[in-house]
């Protein structure tokens, strides 16, 4: 097995002060790379900020002999993702991986949701996805070479109880990778996306103690080391991760059926009539972009 090095990569991390963007931080750096350690420093809620969670990380990894910066901006907004970005390109002369991973609940059920606890949590989730990648992709073109991780969850995949804002948000950063990794093709970008189950701050209260104890984010790690790779040629993917399983999501496009003939009416009744078919999981295929799902309309256009 050859080793996975990352010698002369410069890598960002976005919430690295922390649990899981703190493991990907420690390793890409004892792997060779160049880390901008990322974090607001904020509570789990978003709230406050701090330089410390930041500073505690880029002072481990140059104890062991790597080299980092610290970043305190907010992802959440377009001056911050630059900043972000500009601290790499000042400091280490460029860019090659970006992880986006910071991220903060409001928890609510639908019906309690406020407009605030909405508005953070799609700003730091899913704009802060866009705000770092946004220029990171810039210098990646440029370069011609760049590894994207985001960040999403089971929740926005599969659904959450009480997270409204949360699993919307979630869903968006897949959004944004689909668009990431077509742009990004050409240009040898490659965007792929985790959804992890692991302890921190962010689960301690959701996952049982007994689960928690066991769900270690260096679990976690080694898939998102991968990915940011030169060895991963993959892109547009989303990978489930927990505990040591590792297995691929995707959003796929089903047989379907076929109702008229694209130019008669059709009505609510063939609806139901067909609904078996309509709902069928037969046949599936994940598509490479909305233009393949065309290919499905057949004789009727
Ligand atoms: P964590 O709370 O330990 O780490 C998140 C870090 O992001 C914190 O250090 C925080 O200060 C930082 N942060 C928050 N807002 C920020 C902002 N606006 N700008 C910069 N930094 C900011 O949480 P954890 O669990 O390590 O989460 C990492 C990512 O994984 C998040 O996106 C989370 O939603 C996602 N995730 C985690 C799961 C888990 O089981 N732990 C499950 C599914 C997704």
């Amino acid at each position: 097995m050859s080793d996975i090095r990352f010698d002369g990569r410069v890598a960002i991390v976005t919430g690295a002060g922390a649990g899981l963007g703190k493991t990907y931080a420690l390793e890409l750096a004892k792997r060779g790379a160049k880390v901008v350690v990322n974090d607001l420093g904020g509570a789990r809620d978003g709230s406050g900020a701090s330089t410390s969670a930041a500073d505690l990380v880029v002072n481990e990894i140059k104890k062991n002999g790597g080299e980092a910066i610290a970043n305190y901006d907010s992802v959440a907004t377009m001056d911050g993702g630059q900043n972000i970005v500009n601290t790499a390109v000042d400091t280490f002369g460029k860019l090659d991986i970006l992880i986006n991973n910071a991220g903060i609940l409001r928890d609510k059920s639908l019906l309690k949701m406020e407009e605030a606890e909405w508005d953070l949590v799609v700003a730091v989730h899913l704009k802060g996805a866009f705000c770092v990648t946004k220029p990171a992709f810039a210098i990646m073109k440029q370069n011609g070479y760049g590894r994207i991780v985001n960040t999403t969850s089971g929740a926005g995949l599969y659904g959450n109880f009480g997270q409204a804002n949360y699993c919307a948000a979630k869903m968006g950063v897949v959004g944004l990778m689909n668009n990431v990794a077509i742009e990004g093709a050409k240009y040898n970008v490659k965007c792929n996306t985790i959804a992890p189950v692991a302890a921190s701050r962010l689960t301690e209260d959701i996952l049982p103690p007994e689960m928690f104890n066991k769900l270690k984010p260096d679990f976690i790690m080694p898939l998102v080391v991968y990915l940011c790779s030169e060895a991963n040629q993959d892109t547009k993917m989303i990978f489930n991760c927990a505990a040591g399983w590792f297995s691929r999501a995707e959003i796929v496009c089903a047989k379907g059926a076929t109702i008229g003939d694209g130019s008669r009416e059709i009505s609510a009744e063939e609806i139901k009539e067909n609904w078996g078919r309509i709902t069928s999981l037969d046949e599936i295929k994940p598509l490479n972009n909305i233009g393949e799902s065309f290919g499905y309309l057949g004789s009727l256009l």
